[in-house]
């Protein structure tokens, strides 16, 4: 009943707001924060090709103690749970119709600020990250040993989709950790000059890390096709 209640009036019967959406919002940051981690660790890993076959090969026995390959099979299992949470979590805040798709665009267009526009870049790779990541994952979960010969063949087969997969990831990635320091952590307790100055900073540090991480990436992934 109290469902019910909170459907028609937007609150419940004793005229309190449902908490949930806030769960929903902190969820989302976490599942989003627990992939970018993950994602700055999987590129250090992908990285390794550039020390040659044996350091990448080295990390995977590392990861799958007495060579039970299916350690990552697994681990890649958890990674699209927390993957297809986040994006269930950030559906809410697509644009539901065209009418509200264009009332973001006009809203875009007046405020002509960054921040809003990295929004749209974020939800824009984030609908690409269904497919790709999705099929990516799919294929990790059932696929055999992870070895470097496999990847360097999968590589070679599928260049374009790792590249592409590459820069969505880091786009979505890279806006997610700036908003999320906006959102989560900027506000707290600072004068708005000071809070203004800390996030332009935090802004430059972002993106010089992915920036990094991204560029490393580029050379692993011209190693992977030319070895
Ligand atoms: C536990 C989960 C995961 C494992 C074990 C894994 C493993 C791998 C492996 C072995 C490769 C080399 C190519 C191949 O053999 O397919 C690769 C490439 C790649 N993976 Fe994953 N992956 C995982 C999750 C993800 C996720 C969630 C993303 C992004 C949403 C991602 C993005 C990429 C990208 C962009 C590449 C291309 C290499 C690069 O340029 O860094 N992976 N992954």
């Amino acid at each position: 009943m109290e469902g019910v209640i909170e459907g028609f009036f937007g609150k419940t019967a004793d005229g309190k707001k449902s908490r949930i959406p806030a769960l929903q919002d902190k969820l989302q940051s976490l599942s989003g924060l627990i992939l970018a981690v993950f994602m700055l660790c999987h590129m250090i890993f992908t990285g390794t090709i550039i020390f040659g076959k044996e350091a990448f090969n080295g990390v995977v026995s590392f990861a799958e103690p007495f060579g039970i390959h299916q350690i990552t099979n697994f681990i890649a299992f958890v990674i699209f749970i927390i993957f297809l949470i986040h994006a269930f979590l950030a559906m809410r805040k697509f644009p539901a119709n065209y009418k509200a798709y264009l009332a973001f665009k006009a809203h875009k267009i007046r405020m002509k600020h960054c921040d809003t526009t990295l929004w749209w870049f974020q939800f824009l790779s984030g609908f690409l990250l269904f497919f790709f990541a999705s099929a990516h994952l799919i294929a990790i979960i059932f696929g055999e040993k992870i070895d470097a010969n496999l990847s360097i063949a999968r590589f070679h087969q599928l260049h374009i989709f790792y590249i592409l997969l590459l820069i969505v990831t880091v786009t979505h990635a890279s806006i997610g950790t700036y908003r999320l320091y906006i959102k989560w952590i900027s506000i707290d307790g600072v004068k708005k000059e000071e809070m203004i100055s800390k996030r332009h900073k935090f802004k430059k540090l972002n993106f010089l890390i992915w920036g990094c991480f991204l560029a490393f990436s580029i050379v692993a992934d011209i190693i992977w096709l030319i070895r």
